[in-house]
């Protein structure tokens, strides 16, 4: 089945058409692992210094990239639940790019992770709020949760990393992942409406229900660090502060360019 018989048997479901647009961008955005300048460009940054802080280097980098990983693997999982419970054909189809995205950005972090040394500590908050998603009893509240906020704020992550590891693979794979989740999430914002539209007050009132349970989680995971960066955990601890904020602040008003009441979010205080 072609796009365009897609787009025929949507006749008459028009505020379908974004959400298909998104399928037509993911595809002409199709990258591979062996596209990734692995033999031109180092994995990670090179430390400086004494043999004892480019150790610590080293060990910092990898637990970035294990969290990256621990985050696209439950991407997978999570990706994969939606391709099988939306009920549209649209979102079928673009979830079926978005599950292949995920697994390519798992393979990419697997071969990044065993060329900078193997994997560091899991974020344990990071698979809580994965399951309180993979759990949510509406695929509202799922892609809400997973694409409408998560997939916006790791964006700003991408950018960060890729800013602090110039002329690396690493640079290189933040880059496409900024892309992809940028489709990622502008696919979630498509469908997410559609959904919406159709949707009673009971559930969307169970939305906002279920950010407030989300949200403390994810100030706590926002402000873990694990014991590789502890040595810059203090230092970084204002700073994560600021961003959790922000982050927070984007979430709520991307509920409410939805069409969310968020006079009920409850915003945690870090
Ligand atoms: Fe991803
Ligand atoms: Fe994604």
């Amino acid at each position: 089945m072609t796009t365009e018989h897609v787009a025929e048997a949507a006749a008459g479901r028009e505020s379908y058409a974004g959400l298909l647009r998104f399928y037509e961008l993911a595809k002409r955005q199709e990258w591979q692992v062996r596209d990734l300048p692995w033999s031109e460009l180092p994995p990670i940054p090179a430390g400086k210094g004494s043999p004892k802080r480019q150790a610590q280097r080293k060990d910092m980098w990898r637990s970035v990239l294990t969290q990256q990983l621990q985050a696209d693997m439950l991407a997978c999982d999570m990706s994969s639940q939606l391709l099988n419970i939306a009920p549209d054909p649209e979102a079928r189809l673009y979830y079926s790019t978005m599950v292949q995205d995920e697994s390519r950005h798992t393979e990419a972090w697997l071969k990044l992770i065993a060329e900078a040394g193997g994997t560091a500590e899991r974020d344990p908050y990071l698979d809580e709020l994965a399951h309180m998603t993979l759990e949510a009893d509406t695929v509202e509240e799922k892609v809400f949760q997973m694409q409408v906020f998560y997939e916006r704020l790791i964006i700003s992550r991408f950018r960060l990393i890729a800013r602090a590891s110039r002329g690396t693979v690493l640079e290189d794979l933040c880059d496409r992942l900024t892309t992809d989740d940028g489709i990622h999430h502008g696919a979630g914002m498509a469908y997410e409406r559609v959904l919406l539209q159709g949707a009673s007050e009971k559930t969307k009132r169970k939305l906002v229900d279920a950010a407030n349970r989300l949200l403390p989680i994810f100030v706590k995971h926002a402000l873990w660090r694990p014991k590789e960066r502890s040595v810059i955990a203090e230092a970084m601890r204002r700073r994560d502060v600021e961003r959790l904020h922000e982050d927070l602040a984007i979430g709520v008003r991307l509920a409410e360019s939805l069409g969310l009441d968020v006079s009920d979010v409850e915003l945690p205080n870090p």
